[in-house]
């Protein structure tokens, strides 16, 4: 059973850009959904297998209905740890790579905020690293296009879930909030290290054996 990480702060920690019903709703109701859809679709087969490996696998068998709950169960979790209610600055080899890409942080902010703002319908807006370069890319519904070939950052929600009780339909306001307020730099230098190093980066937590499987291994 994979389990839905906790919120690494508390729920009112991200006001006021981020206020606790809408992250009350957005972690317990769907993301919470999520893993637990995920959860009846594998059945036992969820047992001691990583989230990455069934998204990988639902992907290249073109189940949908697995891919979509999986990767909304990971995009998710990925999502809390890219923001933060301490501001982290950012610094070393990513504030280098960014100030090469794009001259300032402000310029990226602003490629960032249209490109999410531009996303039309339900998506993500993440900042990934291919071969050491800083991109700005968005996706449709769960989707992950980085996979395989780049590795994320950030990513910021631009389902209307993730905004909607607190700005209504102005997402750009949204984002220009999030990226100024809340983007989880230290995290995203985690990453970028380990796209320079060839690490894997972040992974969705393991999932732990079911109480049925339990009982049965016990017999
Ligand atoms: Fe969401």
């Amino acid at each position: 059973m994979y389990p839905l990480p906790p919120l690494p702060y508390a729920e009112d920690a991200l006001r006021p850009v981020i206020n606790v019903e809408t992250m009350r709703t957005h972690h317990g109701k769907h993301h919470a959904r999520y893993v637990r859809t995920t959860n009846e679709l594998l059945g036992e087969q969820s047992e001691l297998r990583p989230l990455e490996d069934v998204i990988g696998t639902a992907s290249e068998a073109d189940d949908r209905k697995l891919f979509n709950n999986a990767a909304q169960a990971w995009n998710h979790a990925f999502f809390w740890q890219s923001m933060t209610p301490v501001a982290a600055p950012l610094a070393g080899a990513l504030r280098e790579a960014i100030t090469r890409d794009y001259g300032t942080l402000g310029s990226l902010r602003d490629l960032f905020v249209a490109e999410g703002a531009a996303q039309f319908g339900s998506g993500w807006v993440w900042l990934v690293a291919s071969k050491g370069k800083v991109e700005v890319v968005s996706s449709h519904d769960a989707d992950q296009p980085w996979r395989g070939v780049a590795m994320p950052l950030l990513v910021c929600d631009v389902w209307e879930h993730a905004y909607y009780l607190d700005y209504k339909n102005e997402r750009d306001r949204f984002l220009r909030a999030w990226f100024d307020n809340l983007a989880n730099w230290s995290f995203a230098a985690q990453q970028y290290a380990a796209a320079l190093g060839g690490g894997v980066g972040y992974r969705y937590p393991l999932p732990t054996r079911s109480a049925h499987a339990t009982a049965r291994a016990g017999r």
